[in-house]
This record gives C-alpha cells, sequence and structure tokens, in this order.
C-alpha cells in the first residue's frame, strides 16, 4: 500500500516529523498504524532526535481508523489491545517526547493518537471528537482513559456519549490542545514546544497518568453512574455506550492501565454485538444509495439542477422550496391564487427563520437563502427551469393536465417530477409525450427535515433524467433512494402491514396502547402504529389502505376500526383525538372513550370471542407486526423495485425511523434470521387459514428460499449460451418449496440474459453422474446445429 502510510523527517533541530499519509483525510488504515508505528521506533532509536512531533499531510491531521476496514474485517475492524499497549505507550512514555501538530480534523483514532501524545497544537477550523457511538463502537486507543484526564469526566463522558466534535477554540478552553496556532505556523511551533520539553523548559504531560482534571472517586464515580442512567433511560436497547462507560469508571476506579484493559475487553465486546455489524452496514448503505446499476455506472455525466420550479406552495410543496433555496437552488412556486401563493411564501420564510431562531443558521444567509424564491401564478418563466416538483392536490385528472401544461411550458430537456404518494407516475404524465423525463419526487413530511427522496422511475425514465434527480437530491442534502413504481414505491409499500398487523392484533383482543408501547420501547420505533396513525391522520390512512387493498388485496387486512375512527370524525391530533386524545399542547394519553370502537372492530372482524385475549409476549408483537412489513420487503427486493435490499435499509431508517442499530428492515430480519421469519409467517398463515387471512402472512418464494440455504437451484452459464440449472436438495433433489422458489428465480434470471440460448433443467441425479457440463456441451451443439 504505498500511498498508506507514515513517513518521517530529520531536521537539524533535532526534531522528528512523523506525517500521516492517507489522503484525503488521513484515515488510520492498518498500514498506517504500522507505518506509524515502525516510524516512531526507528524515531526514538536514533540518537539524533531529541524530540517527535506527529502531523497529518495535506491540511488533515486524521478522520480517524478506516472505516473501510469495518466493512472487510469482523468486529472492530481487526482492532485489539497491542495498539494500546504498543503504539500509544511508544507515543506517549517512549525515550522522546511528543507533540501533536493537528491541522482540519482529529476524530476517533486521529484524535486519540493525539491525546497519547505529551501535547497538541492545532491550527483554527480544527474539529476533535470522539464519534466511535455512532458505529457501535467506543473510542479504543485509550481515548475513554486520556479524554477525560484531559477535559475533566462530565465534559469527557459527553463528548463520547453524544459523538459531538468542539472546535479549536472550545478544544483550547477545554485543555484538550495546549495552543491554536495560525496553520502557517504550526508545525514550527510544534517543532519549538517538543524541543522545549525535551530539554526540560517545558514540563512533559503523560495524560495517563493524570489526575488533576478528575473529580473526588467518590464525586467521580456518582458522574459516571449518572451518565450511564441517563443513557439507559435514552437509549435502553443499546449496550456499547454503557460499555463505554464501564471503561471510563475501571479507570477512575483503578487507575489509567486498568482502565487501557477494560477499554479494550469494552471495545471487543461491543465490536462482536449486532449493534457494530448493522450501524456499520448503515453507514456504507447510506453512501451506496447514490450508485445505482445501468444508470450511475452508465458513463453518463449528471447535470446541475440549477433553478427549478415547484408548483404548490402547500405543506409539501413549501419544503421542498425550503429545502431547495437553503440548498443554493433557484425557485420558483406557483400556486393557483395570490393568497395561497402568499401563505406559501410565509410557510417557506416560516421555515427558514425557525431555523435562525434555533441558532443554526446566520441571519445574512437566511436572506440569501430568501432572495433564491420568486412567487408566480403562471407558467410564463418555467422556460428557465431545469427541473419541476409537482406537489399540488392529490388527484389524477389535475396532475394530468397540470402535466399537459409543463410539456408545453418547460424546455424538451428539464425533467417533469411528481411528489404523488399514491398515483402510478405512468399515469401522471399519460398525457404527454414525454414519459423519459417524467420521474416521481416522493419527499416525506415535512420535506424541508425529513432526510429520505425516493426517486421514482417508471420503465420510460431515461437513465440521465434519474441521474439529474440524484444530484439533484445529494445537493439539496437529501438521502436520494432510487425505486420502481407501484403503490406506495417502497417504503409506504412495505410498511402498509404495520398498521395493519396491529389492528389485527386488536381485533384479535389485545390492547392498542399495549401494543404501541411494544414497538416504541420493546423495539425502539419512534413511536407505535396507532400513535403514528393518529400523527398521519386516520383518513388519510383509510386512503392509502383502500389504495394498498387494490393493488395487494389478499395480502392486506382491513382495518375496520380506522373506518369507524374517520366515521365518528376521531381522525387523531388534527382533530383532537383519535386512537389516544390530545391536549392543547398535542400530548397524547390513552383515551378510554376509544373502548366502543375497538368492541364494534372486534365484532365485525369475528376473530376474538371474548374471555382472555390470546398470550402475546412483547416480542411476539414485534414479529406479528414486523415479519409481515419484512416478507413485503422481500417481495420490493425481489421484484426489484429497490435496485439492492441495502437501499431498503436506508429508506426505512430514514423514513419510518426504523432504529438503526437494527440495521433496517431488511439486516434486521438477516440478523434475526430468514429461517425464523418464514417459520412464523407460515404458522400464522396456517392459523388463520380459515379466516381467509393466510394471505397476510404466507412467506415469499424468496424469504422461504433464504430460509433454507441448502435448499435452491443453481446456475451454472456455459460459453455456448447455454443455462444449466440444478436442483439442489440432495440426495434426491425433492421439491420442497424453496427449491421450486430457487429453479423459478434461475429461470428467470436466465431467460432476462441477452447471452442465454437455451436453459437446461437437470431435474434427476442421473445428470449429476453423466456430468452437467458434458450434458450441456452436447445440447449447446445440438441447439447450434438446428
Ligand atoms: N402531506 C404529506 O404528508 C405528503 C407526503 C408525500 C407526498 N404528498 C403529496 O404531495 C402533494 C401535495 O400535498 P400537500 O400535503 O402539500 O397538499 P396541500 O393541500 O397542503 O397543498 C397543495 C397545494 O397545491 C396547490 N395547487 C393546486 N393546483 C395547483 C396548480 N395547478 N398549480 C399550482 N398549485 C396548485 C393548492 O392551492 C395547494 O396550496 C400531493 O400529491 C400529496 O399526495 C403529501
Amino acid at each position: 500500500m504505498p500511498g498508506r502510510t507514515a513517513t518521517v523527517e530529520y531536521g537539524s533541530d533535532g526534531v522528528a516529523v512523523i506525517s500521516l499519509q492517507n489522503p484525503p483525510v488521513n484515515a488510520l488504515h492498518p498500514a498506517v498504524l504500522s507505518g506509524l508505528f515502525d516510524r516512531l521506533r526507528e524515531a526514538h532509536s536514533r540518537s539524533d532526535v531529541k524530540a517527535i512531533v506527529v502531523t497529518g499531510a495535506k491540511g488533515k491531521f486524521s478522520a480517524g481508523f478506516d472505516i473501510n476496514e469495518f466493512g472487510k474485517q469482523a468486529g472492530g475492524g481487526g482492532i485489539d489491545s497491542t495498539i494500546n499497549d504498543n503504539f500509544c505507550e511508544l507515543l506517549e512514555s517512549g525515550p522522546k517526547p511528543t507533540v501533536a501538530a493537528i491541522e482540519g480534523v482529529a476524530l476517533g483514532g486521529g484524535l486519540e493518537t493525539a491525546l497519547a501524545c505529551n501535547a497538541r497544537l492545532c491550527s483554527p477550523g480544527t474539529k476533535l471528537g470522539l464519534p466511535e457511538l455512532q458505529l457501535g463502537i467506543l473510542p479504543g486507543f485509550g481515548g475513554t482513559q486520556r479524554l477525560p484526564r484531559l477535559v475533566g469526566l462530565q465534559t469527557a463522558c459527553q463528548m463520547m456519549l453524544t459523538s459531538a466534535p468542539v472546535s479549536d477554540a472550545k478544544a483550547l478552553k477545554l485543555g484538550l490542545v495546549d495552543g491554536v496556532v495560525p496553520r502557517e505556523r504550526l508545525l514550527a511551533e510544534a517543532r519549538q514546544l517538543a524541543a522545549e520539553i525535551a530539554a526540560g523548559t517545558k514540563p512533559r504531560q503523560f495524560t495517563l497518568y493524570r489526575t488533576d482534571k478528575l473529580e473526588a472517586l467518590g464525586e467521580a464515580l456518582a458522574v459516571v453512574d449518572f451518565a450511564r442512567a441517563e443513557t439507559q433511560k435514552r437509549a435502553p436497547h443499546l449496550m456499547h455506550p454503557l460499555l463505554c462507560l464501564d471503561a471510563i469508571r475501571a479507570g477512575i476506579e483503578h487507575g489509567g492501565r486498568a482502565g487501557l484493559r477494560a477499554e479494550a475487553e469494552a471495545f471487543a465486546k461491543a465490536a462482536s454485538l449486532d449493534a457494530h455489524k448493522a450501524l456499520v452496514h448503515i453507514f456504507f448503505a447510506q453512501r451506496a444509495t447514490k450508485k445505482v446499476r445501468g444508470v450511475t455506472d452508465a458513463g453518463l455525466k449528471p447535470r446541475r439542477i440549477k433553478r427549478i420550479a415547484v408548483l404548490g406552495g402547500g405543506l409539501m410543496g413549501s419544503g421542498i422550496a425550503t429545502a431547495s433555496v437553503l440548498a443554493g437552488v433557484d425557485v420558483l412556486l406557483k400556486e393557483i391564487n395570490d393568497k395561497f401563493l402568499q401563505a406559501g411564501m410565509k410557510r417557506v420564510e416560516a421555515n427558514i427563520m425557525s431555523r435562525v431562531k434555533k441558532g443554526k443558521m446566520k441571519e445574512a444567509a437566511a436572506k440569501a437563502a430568501l432572495g433564491r424564491l420568486i412567487g408566480t401564478l403562471t407558467y410564463d418563466d418555467f422556460g428557465s427551469v431545469d427541473m419541476v416538483i409537482e406537489a399540488a392536490l392529490e388527484d389524477v385528472g389535475l396532475k394530468q393536465k397540470i402535466f399537459a401544461d409543463l410539456e408545453a411550458a418547460c424546455r424538451p430537456d428539464a425533467i417533469l417530477s411528481t411528489n404523488t404518494s399514491t398515483i402510478d407516475i405512468s399515469l401522471v404524465g399519460a398525457k404527454t409525450k414525454a414519459a423519459e423525463r417524467i420521474v416521481g419526487a416522493h419527499f416525506f413530511s415535512p420535506a424541508h427535515i425529513m432526510p429520505l427522496l425516493e426517486i421514482v422511475r417508471t420503465p420510460q425514465t431515461s437513465k440521465q433524467v434519474i441521474l439529474n434527480t440524484l444530484e439533484y437530491g445529494s445537493a439539496i442534502k437529501k438521502t436520494p433512494v432510487v425505486v420502481g413504481n407501484c403503490t406506495g414505491f417502497a417504503v409506504n409499500r412495505v410498511f402498509f402491514p404495520y398498521t395493519q398487523a396491529a389492528c389485527m392484533l386488536v381485533d384479535l383482543g389485545l390492547d392498542p396502547y399495549t401494543v404501541d408501547k411494544a414497538i416504541q420501547f420493546g423495539f425502539g420505533m419512534p413511536m407505535g402504529p396507532f400513535r403514528l396513525s393518529d400523527l398521519v391522520g386516520a383518513d388519510i390512512g383509510l386512503h392509502v389502505g383502500h389504495n394498498v387493498a387494490g393493488s395487494y388485496g389478499e395480502r392486506t387486512y382491513p382495518s375496520r376500526i380506522i373506518q369507524a375512527l374517520v366515521d365518528a370524525k376521531r381522525l387523531g391530533e388534527k382533530t383532537g383525538a383519535g386512537f389516544y386524545k390530545f391536549d392543547a399542547r398535542r400530548k397524547a394519553s390513552p383515551d378510554p372513550e376509544l373502548a366502543p370502537f375497538v368492541e364494534r372492530s372486534r365484532k365485525e372482524a369475528g376473530l376474538f370471542r371474548g374471555g382472555k385475549p390470546p398470550a402475546f409476549s412483547p416480542q411476539d408483537i414485534v414479529e406479528f407486526i414486523f415479519f409481515p412489513v419484512v416478507n413485503e420487503g422481500c417481495r420490493v427486493v425481489a421484484e426489484g423495485i429497490v435496485d439492492k435490499p441495502a437501499d431498503l435499509d436506508v429508506a426505512t431508517v430514514l423514513a419510518m425511523g426504523f432504529p438503526p442499530y437494527r440495521g433496517g428492515l431488511i439486516k434486521w430480519a438477516d440478523l434475526v434470521g430468514a429461517k425464523h421469519v418464514a417459520t412464523r409467517l407460515a404458522g400464522w398463515a396456517e392459523q388463520f387459514k380459515s379466516a381467509g387471512l393466510d394471505g397476510f402472512f404466507r412467506p415469499t418464494r424468496g424469504l422461504l428460499r433464504d430460509s433454507m440455504p441448502g435448499l435452491t437451484a443453481t446456475v451454472d452459464y456455459g460459453s455456448e449460451g447455454m443455462a444449466l440449472i440444478s436442483l439442489q436438495n440432495p440426495p434426491v433433489n425433492a421439491l420442497h418449496p424453496a427449491v421450486l422458489s430457487g429453479l423459478f428465480d434461475r429461470l428467470r434470471e436466465a431467460h432476462s440474459c441477452s447471452d442465454v440460448k437455451a436453459i437446461m433443467g437437470c431435474l434427476i441425479k442421473w445428470a449429476d453422474l453423466v456430468g452437467a457440463k458434458h450434458v450441456a456441451a452436447r445440447l449447446a451443439g445440438r441447439a447450434k446445429q438446428l
């Protein structure tokens, strides 16, 4: 790895300067660490070296351990305690003093490297922090021990638990760095400081052994215990923040060296947990949504979207306009009359000014953003825009008329997109000849805050249009996920069973608030299905329910209780009552007046005959609700609605708040195990068959196949355009449903390959004995003759 290393320069002042080299952010790849270790040993052993400065090449100290290694190696990217024993020890307590010269970033392992040095200087604009908890691990190079000893326990706990970095000025105030020096003088001053420490004119600090910033033992332990209790309350499902606090506590009680050993143990434990795998998975998956097979690898160049038009200044249109002007995109906001236009413009202004109020934005920047917004009542200026996002009312006729108008008003290369959540995208553009530049741009409410953008393509949407929309999505700081055109697209489609399964549980005799509790507190969703229904509105839920019933028929459950709530105008938050009742501050509490609605729904459903409700543990509730969601997710993957399963993971985390530490929907199912998911679904399908509800649960072919990895069909592509499909279920390849599903998938795959001319199925063991290659070659020969 020639580019990844650490280099050393020996100065005539007796100072060796070691530079971390791994552009662009000098990530601590194992090759860099080993380079640093070697250069340190070498510098310590030379008699002409008095002191050592550690810095990073090209204006960045280091952004931390190389995250790509987490993707490749099991648990924690292969870091172990020898790193503490060897390399940090050599930095802190080797024969020569060390000074870190920090520019740009010192994060994670980068900051820990600097913490192990005997002093630190940084340049203005540097960010310093320990964000490891975000990836399900904890600071591993002694960070849990040295940070508290430098900045005090409370601040250190806060920095680690929130993962938030601090600025250079804050770092100086906290004592995290010893000075802030302009970048052009940084190295010279670090050399001088190192030489002075070596000469004994400045003290050499051994952070691991300092106690001056730590509270007295009793008080210090109380700080850690308080942080522990708070963390348990805030993140009851997460183990790794507690492991981090345990390591800190061990160091407080038994000293820094014992703390290092505790840290190594805690690190190894955290790295072995599913939460770490899940968080690393989501980290990479989120980056990968911008890579779409056949689109981003097609050699096309994305075109920057500089100016857009938003149709409709309502809830969604104003949010979309807000996100766009904030990102520097010019926006024409069109409404149907001046009153609605002014209301829409005011909404954008309010969205932006609330950022100023919260201190997230300067007034001048807000003004500049608002300066990019122009209101209009006509299509006159639509020839100037690169893209239109239609966010008018959800009405097919209206949208078709709007798109016909847009085709006439816009340039022939302008992207025409719709924010519809329920209408078929192809239908929206049915009255135009512009199918190749029509695409869905499906935002989630509130559009200026929610981070996901579903880009819905139809078979006609051109690659260039998808690419440009991806570019626009990234430019306005959304995570764009390209999805196929089907009812509900990806997120709303996989989540339709969420509320429906919950309603079924109530019809089976369970209390709705118990169901919500299991999903929110037991599983970690931001809210349970009934609280979500109240937030969205029962009327919207009912509309969506009719929509999915029309498309997915037998695998839906008709929600009687939601219909009853709509009939009684109990729509949720907006009417003051739904499943819950709401006070003036919109705080939800259980409502005894819900009982008659529950009773009526149960009576109509006929699943509960009274008496004692069936026993469902919180885990059962989670599985009953989420396994049908996973099942639909498997369909979405199998039908190619998403480009890859990980896209659905990202989408469910960002749009629905699916816990990221569970990895997103499909990763979670993988971690739980396809076999368990399929078995439970099959059990419920059987149980509810007589009620005609087996379709709601019946596991998909893909899930069945994944649940029995040995039972499948494999395909071999021969050079003569022959695909040879072999059934795999030894000893006699019995046709288990998983094998049939594998056969079906392989057949579909082979039929779709342009270079496959013939497919041969190897149904009996005889063919295995004869030799598949021989059979294929003979058949290919015969095919050629014919
Ligand atoms: N509300 C949500 O949570 C949500 C989420 C995703 C998608 N959507 C979709 O976004 C679209 C807009 O929803 P909304 O909640 O913002 O509705 P809304 O009722 O708040 O706003 C719609 C606006 O469009 C305006 N309008 C109607 N015809 C127009 C035209 N020809 N030109 C310009 N403006 C016109 C209306 O005057 C109104 O102000 C719908 O298609 C909806 O399905 C909504």
